[in-house]
């Protein structure tokens, strides 16, 4: 049995689902008739106002696919993770994923990261529910300046969810710290070709891979 698989994580992580699902009609309206190609496009433009996206969007979930939060799960095992950064935290979804890997692994910490205040309270009332708030620490504010300082020496798992321009920047905060064995999951990747390159780089200290619907999974050497 695990955290993972049993109550309170497996029901409230179905509900949560649902509600994502729910959520993401409100996302294909504030989407509707722009293209695939044309959002990628705007996810992946760094000089647009993310703050103002992300703000419109403050109602909406945009989490994770279940299949990617089983990896996270899944990955948290598999590295035997102590250590856990997230950017981009919104409701939680992932974080419960991640939190409850650290709980069967016999404790850690994950840090997350959300500058949205509605989405931070959901989160922590979230984590609550799934028994997994002591393992959690959310900073509050952009990303760029609240996961600069104060990360753990080693890291083992990372998520990176947040706005997309910014992935190869919080990749520098975090690639000194992680240990050989390390993963990096990178959800809509398609938006980030900068830190494509960097973790496709053969020389580069990564084995990466796309898989899935827009998912870069790295390992660091
Ligand atoms: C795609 S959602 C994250 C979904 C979450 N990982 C999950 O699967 O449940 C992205 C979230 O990151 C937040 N965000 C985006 N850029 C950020 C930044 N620079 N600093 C802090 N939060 C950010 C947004 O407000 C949004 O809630």
């Amino acid at each position: 049995m695990s955290t993972f698989t049993t109550s309170p994580v497996s029901d409230l992580l179905q509900r949560l689902f649902a509600d994502n699902e729910a959520s993401a009609a409100k996302l294909r309206e504030m989407f509707a008739g722009v293209s695939a190609e044309e959002r990628t496009r705007r996810m992946a433009d760094a000089n647009r106002n993310y703050r103002a996206f992300y703000t419109k969007a403050k109602d909406i979930h945009l989490a994770v696919s279940p299949e990617t939060g089983r990896l996270l799960y899944m990955l948290g095992r598999a590295t035997r993770a102590k250590a856990i950064v997230e950017f981009g935290t919104s409701f939680g979804i992932s974080t419960i994923c991640m939190a409850a890997a650290l709980r069967d692994n016999g404790g850690g910490h994950l840090i997350g990261s959300e500058f949205e205040p509605s989405k931070l309270a959901h989160a922590r009332a979230n984590l609550e529910a799934a028994g997994l708030a002591d393992l959690v620490e959310i900073r509050e504010g952009d990303a760029i300046e609240t996961l600069a300082s104060d990360l753990p020496d080693t890291i083992d798992l990372v998520l990176l969810d947040g706005h997309k321009p910014l992935y190869s920047r919080i990749l520098d905060y975090v690639a000194p710290r992680l240990r050989p064995g390390a993963c990096l999951v990178a959800d809509n990747a398609d938006a980030c070709p900068d830190y494509i390159a960097r973790v496709r780089a053969p020389d580069g200290g990564f084995v990466s891979t796309p898989f899935a619907d827009d998912v870069e999974l790295s390992i660091k050497l």
